[in-house]
């Protein structure tokens, strides 16, 4: 089964086409952040208007890569939410039009469903259940996958993103938008141990978390190093910074997992491409016998390849629920 999909949520234009699930057959993606760097932080008129630009030249584009014409296609998946509602819908409605126009079923993806999927493409011996901790700019979560339709989130962050908080303090620091990617680098030779950051706990909730306070800490800290006209060891400050947000989800999943016993953990996202968190889940892993899924790095980011891998399992259910797929049966879900 071919499927092409389209990804429009946020700051990147993606079209792929993936067969039964698992067989990415091409990739594309458009990304805005030079535009958006100008500003420090993405706008989201600015966002839809470049998918509006981007996204039909980028179908054509990933049809033409997967070697595949229009007639060889069986479905279309978009996703639908969580996004910037004027970017979301950008993707949603082209999709809609190339279902109807093609008259092919038309699967609805949430995001968060997609960037666990990235984990299928990167390791085909992956089957759920296992629990999978959920990290980008928008949401922080730890879900348990009891199959691969059916989920529930058993922890999430009370207010910030791991990433947004990434995001906010690299930009007080001026190392660039978005923030994550830099914030690793530079905690190159830092010192983990040179800043004191907070690590919050939710009181009778073990498994939410909290970054507003360690996003606060670390904006007070820059200023107040500024204004006694010192210095801040940059490479140590990152350092500590990537470890508190790594000791704030680490110990989390993990605890998630005992509870769940399933023996497997991953992890999604733009901030599983962190080489922190990462190197903190093997550890951990290590230690309590769990095998440890991480996706590769282009799978990590926003694509459509991930929203083309679940889109196939999400037919599967839909067709065994009876579920009618078509342009016109998402029109709620895409506008609720
Ligand atoms: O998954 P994603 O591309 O978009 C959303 O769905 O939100 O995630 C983007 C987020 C940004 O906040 C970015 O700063 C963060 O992922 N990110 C990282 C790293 N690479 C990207 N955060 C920490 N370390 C990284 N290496």
């Amino acid at each position: 089964m071919n499927i092409l999909a389209i990804e429009s949520s946020c700051d990147e234009t993606a079209a792929a086409v993936v067969r039964d699930g698992r067989t990415v057959l091409s990739n594309c993606v458009s990304s805005q952040i030079e535009m958006h760097t100008i500003y420090g932080g993405v706008v989201p008129e600015i966002a839809s208007r470049k998918h509006v630009e981007a996204v039909t030249g980028l179908a054509d584009q990933a049809l033409s890569q997967a070697g595949l014409t229009q007639s060889q296609l069986d479905a279309l998946a978009v996703t639908y939410a969580p996004g910037l509602i004027g970017a979301v819908l950008v993707g949603v409605n082209f999709a809609k039009g190339a279902a109807l126009a093609l008259d092919l079923p038309l699967i609805p993806v949430h995001h968060v469903r997609g960037h666990i999927a990235a984990n299928y493409l990167t390791h085909p011996d992956l089957e759920p259940p296992f629990v999978c901790l959920c990290v980008s700019g928008g949401t922080t979560a730890i879900v348990d996958v009891r199959s691969y339709t059916e989920m529930e989130v058993l922890g999430s962050t009370r207010d910030d993103a791991a990433g947004e908080c990434f995001d906010k303090v690299a930009r007080v620091l001026g190392i660039g938008y978005p923030g994550g990617a830099p914030m690793d680098r530079l905690s190159d030779g830092g010192n983990d141990n040179r800043y004191e950051l907070p690590r919050a706990h939710v009181a009778g909730h073990d498994l939410d978390m909290s970054f507003s306070g360690l996003k606060t800490a670390s904006l007070n800290l820059i200023h107040n190093t500024q204004q006694k006209g010192e210095a801040l060891d940059l490479p140590s400050f990152a350092a500590s910074f990537g470890r508190a947000v790594s000791e704030s989800l680490v110990p989390r999943v993990m605890e998630a997992a005992r509870q769940k016993g399933y023996g497997q953990v991953a992890v999604a996202g733009g901030v599983a491409a962190n080489r922190r968190i990462r190197a903190d889940l093997q550890m951990a892993c290590a230690h309590s016998g769990d095998r440890l899924y991480l996706p590769e790095l282009k799978y990590c980011g926003d694509n459509a390849a991930m929203i083309g891998c679940q889109g196939y399992y999400e037919y599967l259910a839909g067709r065994r629920a009876g579920l009618e797929l078509n342009a016109y049966a998402t029109r709620s879900i895409a506008l609720g």
